[in-house]
């Protein structure tokens, strides 16, 4: 194990799964690779920023460079067809039950070879090397996997936990404003969720995130900010809120649902924006669930006003949305009765706040008051 590493370590449904976040914990690798050599899913775009790195990566694993299947970049990666050609590439390399699939690329590739490893000859060993904010706190953690397919976002899927999860802050030196923003909404849920200290911390430093993520181009990546702020300290904080929730609840039957936090109106915003042309990604559309929720709290008085002021606060730094002009009230009943959560029986559950750290699981919330405080023109 390199030194200074922090070490989170998992025990879901059975699986153990080990978080390992320092500048050279990639060099663990071979400590989860019972068969080497592993072969490689990469995202094409990590592939060509950081070569001399993964090479590396593979030479400390295996003596030498690897199989690597390249996926397109993002969420272009998660469909059926490019599953079905990590398949045949996996038929052609042979790759048995006893081997392993390193992913390195963000949540959209984590998702896509993990759910190849976990149906792979009924499954075989998985290790993720997350390359963006949003996949070190979040998606590369719990085991989710999955891809989208008939018109729907991540239908098909499963539960296949990574035995390894390697994650190197430097891979975020190449990532673009947009990437930080959305990785941004993921880690300020997460400290909402569970850790106040983080989320005071992240309050304290909004005039430096403002500096670095408000303003500029949202394609280049962002010049000097791993240096200024405590990213390690901040992502291990926060994976270590999702690695206690997805333990307590690996199947999401209960307290797991907190990470939908923002999430239920998030995906209606998304699903509008979409049908309107407009440019609304998944963090966007989140950071404004998150607020609509915490103002909708604070009105009921249910959740303090400052805990509200300071989230709209810390997401407005980031750059982040939190109002969005539409939809109408039809719309938005139409879009929000779409939602995958929707149980036929209960009906919909929001994720309310009730002080940052505690949520409630079960909220009721009218479209009136959604309208209201989607744009309360203040
Ligand atoms: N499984 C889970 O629990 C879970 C949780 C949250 C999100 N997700 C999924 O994660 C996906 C979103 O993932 P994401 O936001 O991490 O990004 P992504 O994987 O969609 O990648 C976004 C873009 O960033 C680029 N990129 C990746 N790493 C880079 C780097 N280090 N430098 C420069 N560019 C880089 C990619 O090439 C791509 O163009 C969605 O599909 C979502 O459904 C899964």
């Amino acid at each position: 194990m390199q030194d200074k590493s922090q070490i989170i370590e998992m025990n879901l449904g059975g699986f153990s799964s080990r978080y390992i976040l320092g500048p050279l914990a990639c060099l663990d690798l071979k400590l989860f690779v019972d068969a080497p050599p592993p072969v490689y899913v990469i995202d094409r775009t990590v592939a060509e920023l950081h070569s001399p790195w993964l090479e590396t990566i593979q030479a400390e694993c295996q003596g030498s460079s690897g199989e690597i299947f390249l996926l397109p970049p993002g969420e272009q990666a998660k469909t059926p067809a490019v599953l079905e050609s990590v398949y045949k590439w996996l038929a052609d390399r042979a790759l048995t039950r006893e081997g392993t699939l390193v992913g390195v690329g963000g949540g959209a590739t984590l998702d896509l070879a993990g759910l190849a490893a976990a149906t792979w000859r009924r499954g075989v060993n998985f290790v993720a090397l997350p390359t963006t904010l949003l996949a070190m706190v979040d998606a590369s953690i719990g085991g989710k996997t999955g891809i989208n397919t008939a018109g729907l976002k991540n239908p098909v899927g499963c539960f296949h936990p990574a035995s390894g999860i390697l994650a190197d802050c430097g891979f975020l030196a190449t990532l673009p404003r947009r990437r930080w923003q959305e990785g941004m909404a993921e880690l300020i849920k997460t400290a909402a969720l569970g850790d106040p200290r983080l989320f005071a911390e992240l309050h304290r430093s909004r005039s430096k995130l403002s500096a670095y993520l408000a303003d500029g181009s949202e394609l280049e990546s962002v010049t000097g900010i791993l240096g200024s702020l405590p990213w390690r300290e901040w992502i291990g904080r926060a994976a270590a809120v999702k690695a206690r929730i997805v333990t307590v609840d690996f199947r999401e039957k209960g307290p797991r649902k907190a990470l939908n936090l923002g999430h239920t109106l998030g995906h209606a915003l998304e699903a509008h924006s979409m049908a309107h042309g407009r440019d609304l990604g998944h963090g966007q559309a989140v950071a404004i669930g998150m607020a609509v929720v915490f103002r909708i709290a604070a009105e009921r008085g249910t959740c303090p006003l400052a805990s509200a002021v300071q989230l709209l606060e810390i997401l407005e730094a980031c750059g982040l949305p939190v109002t969005y002009p539409e939809p109408s009230t039809d719309e938005l009943e139409k879009l929000l009765s779409a939602d995958k959560k929707t149980s036929a029986r209960a009906g919909l559950r929001w994720i309310l706040p009730e002080r940052i750290g505690k949520m409630d699981l079960d909220g009721q919330v009218s479209t009136a008051e959604i309208i209201k405080w989607l744009n309360p023109g203040y």
